[in-house]
């Protein structure tokens, strides 16, 4: 099938890379959003979001006359959907006394219910937002089949989950192997010939219910690999034992590859999609759901760790240095570390928290810092909940130069302790108690 005109729905971390390639490939582009803050940003050659290379393939492909931004579809070829599918604030499920979370799937309704007015005999729609399992047989062909066409006989229908890295989005969205999931054979077949103007990964046909299901299980499997690594941690502290020394000793096993624990996991996928599978079938999932559990009870356990190293937390003067939810991002969506600051928060404690990748950010309650230097300034304690590079690269007795601050919470395993204790801090480590012996090396 040959595609002259796309329209990609929500232009994000996801739908905005993907719109400027496809236009970068020679296809002409719609990039459509509901947020006037980020058409008027795009129009004036400008991005919303932090990520290396996306200024220059942006720039590029508006600059080409390729891509076009606009709040509204107009027909074309194919449309991509790529909205937020987050769970609901306050809406929640219950099985057995488990309480578990639900998919908002409002933005994709919303999203699909904009391209009925221009859907076309012979279009392609692909939904590539995560999203619970048969969403794209059971919610997205009913909306788009109220139009009279049919789906599978008149359109093409697909689900491609997208499994990119964010930090390296431009790079694995052209050599990812990508998986297409359409409701008929055509319809993959439609799917993949799009998606090779510009994938150089394999590209992988398959039904809609399986992509959906593949794209779950992924993040479910890293959940849980995280809560084990997390639990690991605190039986570490319990027994006197490092556990970054003991990963690293059990990662030589040739078949074992545990991950790292730290304050929780965040952001808008992996905290978020395994629900997905619970709210499916929550009798079939008690491992899921407990390893939701677990990841987000980690944040309640850096504050039992701040506590012992700074004892009660009142009028404490904390400075946390992270705030997004994985390293190198400016990504907040979901992020343990805000959590562990509005935790310490409720118990006294004062913090000023400095996150050098959205220093201007505005999160509830949270008092950003303009600086570093400010952030340490009269600080009592730092605490560090973000493995950003330019935290682990930090010169020890450079920041002590700064604070008057000589206790150091690591929850990320900064690579330099020795140099830390020699600039005179006394270190607590996520995953490692006072008692350890490698405390006492
Ligand atoms: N960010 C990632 O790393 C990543 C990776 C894989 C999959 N995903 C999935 O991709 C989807 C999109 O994620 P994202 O990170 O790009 O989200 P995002 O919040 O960065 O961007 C979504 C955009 O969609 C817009 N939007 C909302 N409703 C809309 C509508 N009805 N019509 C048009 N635009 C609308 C929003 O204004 C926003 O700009 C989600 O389902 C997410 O789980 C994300």
């Amino acid at each position: 099938m040959n595609f002259r005109k796309i329209c990609v729905l929500g232009l994000g971390y996801i739908g905005l890379p993907t719109a400027a390639t496809f236009a970068t490939h020679g296809l002409h582009v719609l990039g459509v959003d509901i947020n006037p803050h980020v058409i008027e940003t795009l129009r004036n050659g400008n991005i919303h979001i932090h990520e290396p290379g996306l200024r220059t393939v942006v720039e590029s492909a508006l600059s080409s006359g390729n891509l076009a931004i606009s709040s509204e579809p107009e027909p074309a070829d194919a449309f991509l959907i790529a909205v937020p599918t987050p769970f609901h604030e306050d809406q929640y499920g219950e099985y057995d006394g488990r309480k578990y979370r639900l998919a908002d799937m409002r933005a994709v309704e919303s999203a699909t219910e904009a391209i009925l007015p221009y859907l076309r005999k012979g279009n392609l729609v692909i939904l590539e937002s995560t999203s619970p399992p048969r969403t794209t047989v059971d919610l997205v062909r009913p909306i788009l089949e109220r139009s009279g066409l049919k789906a599978g006989v008149d359109f093409y229908l697909c689900y491609s989950p997208e499994r990119v890295l964010p930090g390296q989005i431009l790079r694995e969205l052209i050599e990812n192997a990508r998986v297409v999931g359409g409701i008929t054979p055509e319809s993959a077949q439609a799917g993949c010939d799009l998606y090779a103007t510009f994938v150089k990964g394999e590209i992988i046909e398959t039904d809609a219910t399986t992509a959906e299901m593949v794209k779950l299980m992924e993040n479910t499997t890293r959940d849980i690999n995280i809560a084990i690594a997390n639990e690991f941690s605190r039986l570490a502290e319990k027994l006197g034992v490092d556990i970054w020394e003991a990963i690293n000793l059990a990662n030589r096993h040739p078949r074992i590859k545990i991950l790292r624990p730290g304050p929780g996991v965040g952001g808008h996928c992996i905290s978020v999609d395994p629900w997905f599978l619970v709210e499916t079938a929550p009798e079939l999932t008690p491992l899921i759901y407990h390893a939701r559990q677990i990841n987000d009870g980690q944040p309640l356990f850096v504050v039992e760790k701040v506590r012992q190293a700074l004892g009660p937390l009142k009028e404490k003067r904390i400075a946390a240095l992270g705030l997004a939810y994985k390293p190198d991002v400016d990504d907040l969506r979901e992020s343990p570390a805000t959590e562990v600051v509005q935790l310490l928060q409720k118990e006294g404690a004062v913090v000023r928290v400095w996150e050098p990748f959205k220093p201007d950010a505005k999160v509830k309650d949270i008092d950003m810092a303009p600086s570093l230097e400010t952030a340490l300034k009269d600080a009592d304690a730092i605490l560090l909940l973000v493995r950003h590079t330019q935290f682990i690269n930090f010169h020890p007795e450079e920041i002590a130069s700064k604070t008057k601050a000589r206790i150091l919470i690591d929850c990320v395993n900064s690579s330099s302790s020795e140099q830390w204790k020699t600039a005179g801090f006394d270190l607590f480590r996520l995953g490692v108690s006072k008692a350890s012996k490698s405390a006492h090396r």
